[in-house]
């Protein structure tokens, strides 16, 4: 077993980035070997408290025991939750047996949840630890990359409900992320890849240093170097911390990180959110369709989207409506997604467009015709 002194130690190679909310701050830390650690994180942070895992059973089945061990050797170790896998899981129907589950195994309030997953099982455990006796603490230790750069740092916690996905929920910040890039190592590829579109999403609105990088060094993050992977996840992560400390509840700013996410949850949406098409697939296909819409506006220098296509098609992630699998949406049947989407206001939408890679903007009054001509091009170009 690897012990904390040898130099795979977190110790010696984790990268630490604060997101600051006052009172609310907490540490993201990034590195290999942060599981087998995760209890002297805990307690050296937050100090003892009585954990409850809440994970579901593909992560159950490779990690859990080493996660249960780090807790126990720190005396934290209250008992785990395996919750089934995938999106119905972040639903009412499994949010009541759990927060009774919680409350059964006597959960107080100086305790702490630990959200031990994805983006389905961070959401719905911090959905948990927002109203379990209104509020108690929570851990995310993501397992997937999509959770690691995204859904578990800024505190969006919530469930879908048959009207949409992540309509109920709360904000409520984690008080401690480990992302532990080793546990990367167990993710099906598809699902690195798709993880990978929230990564290059943070040079596409803001960094085109970047993004020009990951065009560089998708291989060796592909490969799990882990200097690469951990600087792709640690710049991604400080994009993501600096936008949340400045508008925590998504006032403005924080509206950026949806680019591509208009049109990809009109995708998801269409795919019955279900693996036919995977949120990081839908989001790479609306971020690149996103990029086209800006050129055709004039909005942005002919070439930017197809330097972005390119490099998605690179690393194997769609770009375009064609490459959804299986019947294509009609323009009517997009539009009326998107409009479930709340982003359609009096024949305008709002949509996160692009000057340039790197230079993301809310433009908040997109013409309806305007959309629906682009969207007639790309689906009449999907269709030949
Ligand atoms: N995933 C977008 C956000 O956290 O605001």
């Amino acid at each position: 077993m690897t012990s904390v002194s040898e130099s795979r130690s977190p110790l010696a190679t984790a990268r630490t980035v604060p997101v600051q909310l006052g009172s609310r701050s907490y540490d993201v830390v990034i590195g290999p070997g942060l599981l087998a650690n995760a209890g002297k994180e805990i307690a050296g942070r937050l100090g003892a408290a009585r954990c409850v895992i809440v994970t579901d059973e593909n992560v159950a089945r490779f990690h859990l025991p080493e996660l249960e061990a780090a807790l126990k050797r720190e005396n934290l170790r209250a008992g785990s939750i395996v919750l089934k896998p995938g999106e119905p899981t972040k639903s009412f129907r499994e949010l009541e047996p759990l927060s009774e589950r919680l409350l059964e195994m006597g959960l107080e309030r100086g305790d702490l949840i630990v959200a031990f997953g994805g983006g389905v099982i961070g959401d719905l455990a911090g959905f948990a630890a927002a109203i379990l006796r209104r509020g108690v603490r929570f851990v995310q230790i993501p397992t997937s990359l999509l959770a690691q750069v995204d859904s578990s740092v800024g505190g969006k916690t919530g469930i879908d409900t048959p009207q949409g996905k992540n309509l109920i929920g709360a904000f409520h910040q984690p008080s401690l992320v480990l992302a532990d890039t080793q546990v990367l190592q167990t993710l099906p590829l598809r699902e690195m890849r798709a993880g990978y579109a929230e990564v290059a999403k943070y040079g596409l609105l803001g960094d085109a240093a970047f993004f020009a990088w990951l065009e560089q060094n998708w291989q060796p993050v592909f490969a799990f170097d882990e200097t690469a992977l951990t600087r792709a996840i640690e710049t991604s992560v400080k994009a993501k911390a600096g936008i949340v400390s400045r508008d925590e509840t998504e006032q403005g700013e924080r509206a950026l990180l949806n680019l591509g996410h208009t049109f990809g949850h009109a995708f998801e949406a269409w795919c019955g959110y279900s693996d036919r098409l995977l949120h990081g697939e839908a989001i790479a296909i609306g971020m690149a369709i996103a990029f086209s819409f800006s050129e055709k506006l004039g909005l942005c220098p002919a070439g930017s989207a197809k330097r972005v296509a390119e490099h998605f098609a690179a690393v194997g992630l769609p770009t375009r409506i064609a490459d959804i699998p299986g019947s294509k949406p009609d323009v009517d049947a997009l539009m009326r997604l998107m409009a479930q989407d709340k982003k359609v206001r009096r024949g305008k939408l709002t949509f996160i467009l692009v000057r340039a890679i790197g230079e993301a903007f809310i433009a908040p009054d997109v013409p309806e015709a305007d959309v629906r001509e682009f969207l007639a091009g790309e689906i009449a170009g999907a269709r030949r």
